[in-house]
């Protein structure tokens, strides 16, 4: 029998799944919203921290060490989780450029910055060889969670909100879009659907940054990593998931003026505020492919709100 991850709350759980007329042309679009787990705890990466806080509390640790870009979402979660349960918090965060002084922080960076955590600037030859150095970095107490918070563990975030819009959906969707960062939702997302019978669901992930094989690799090993854990969930060899690779553009967390009107638009269609890393590379596959994805597409809004402000 699968046993389900110790597990503590910090999302605001069931999210609504709303139904979006007119957005796109003659289909309803549906849209999970995971951009409302919160407010400053919030998006995708708070399902994930459930389970990897409850382990770091389990395991005594005192401090929670991550990574990721300098507006990274992730990181800004992981500090705002780590106040909330009386952890400290260590970022490293890649950039080549850092700002001179706080007074210059925005978005999420400034949110990390008044939360009390330990910010660490480091470059991208630092960043390539990230668990190797947070793991030589870290002291006792301390509970090194990966970029994104995409592990095994991790992942059961995902698994658990397929768990949730099993219970939500009236009819299967024709297709799930979801922004891809490091790979952890996706891999969960395919995970929950084998598990409560819904594979036939294909899932494709946007990439907002990497390319297809990085990511087919990387889903792959978090599913592999799982399977050995949990024997009842599927390990996915590579090769079976679906990436889209076409909307990354000028780069990771860069947009052009046009990329930037499209989001704008789309809050002032429909009031939905996507950011401009993730969630508005994802939906320009969807406004640009529509018929890619069939009848009623499913879009897994997965947060990002304040990078918009950075
Ligand atoms: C707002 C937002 N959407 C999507 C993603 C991608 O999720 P994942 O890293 O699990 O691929 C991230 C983080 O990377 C994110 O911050």
């Amino acid at each position: 029998m699968l046993t389900e991850p110790e597990r503590i709350q910090l999302a605001r759980l069931d999210t609504p799944l709303e139904s979006y007329a007119g957005v796109l042309p003659d289909r309803e679009l549906l849209v999970k919203r995971d951009d409302l787990t919160g407010s400053g705890l919030s998006g995708n990466k708070i399902r994930k921290l459930e389970y990897l806080i409850a382990e770091a509390l389990s395991h005594g640790c005192k401090r929670l060490v991550t990574c990721g870009g300098i507006q990274s979402n992730h990181c800004r979660a992981t500090v705002l989780a780590a106040a909330k349960v009386g952890l400290e918090a260590k970022v490293y965060l890649r950039t080549n450029a850092p700002p001179r002084d706080a007074t210059a922080y925005r978005g999420n960076l400034a949110l990390m910055h008044m939360a009390g955590a330990s910010i660490e600037f480091v470059d991208a030859d630092w960043y390539a060889e990230r668990d190797q150095n947070m793991s030589l970095n870290a002291v006792p107490h301390d509970y090194v969670i990966p970029e994104g918070g995409s592990n095994a563990l991790g992942a059961w975030g995902y698994i658990s909100a397929i768990a949730e819009l099993h219970t939500q959906l009236q009819s299967k969707p024709s297709a799930i879009i979801v922004a891809t960062g490091s790979g952890g939702t996706v891999a969960g997302i395919e995970l929950g659907l084998r598990l409560y019978d819904m594979h036939d669901i294909p899932v494709y992930g946007v990439c907002a940054c990497d390319d297809e094989p990085y990511f087919q690799q990387a889903c792959s090993r978090i599913t592999y990593e799982a399977h050995q854990i949990w024997p009842e969930l599927d390990a996915i060899p590579p090769g079976q998931f679906k990436f889209i690779e076409g909307y990354v553009g000028l780069g990771y967390a860069l947009s052009t003026p046009e990329e930037r009107e499209e989001l704008h638009c789309i809050m002032r269609r429909c009031g939905l505020v996507l950011d401009p890393v993730y969630t508005n590379k994802a939906f320009r596959a969807l406004v640009h492919e529509p018929d890619r994805f069939g009848h009623q597409p499913l879009f897994i809004h997965t947060g990002g709100i304040f990078g918009l402000l950075a």
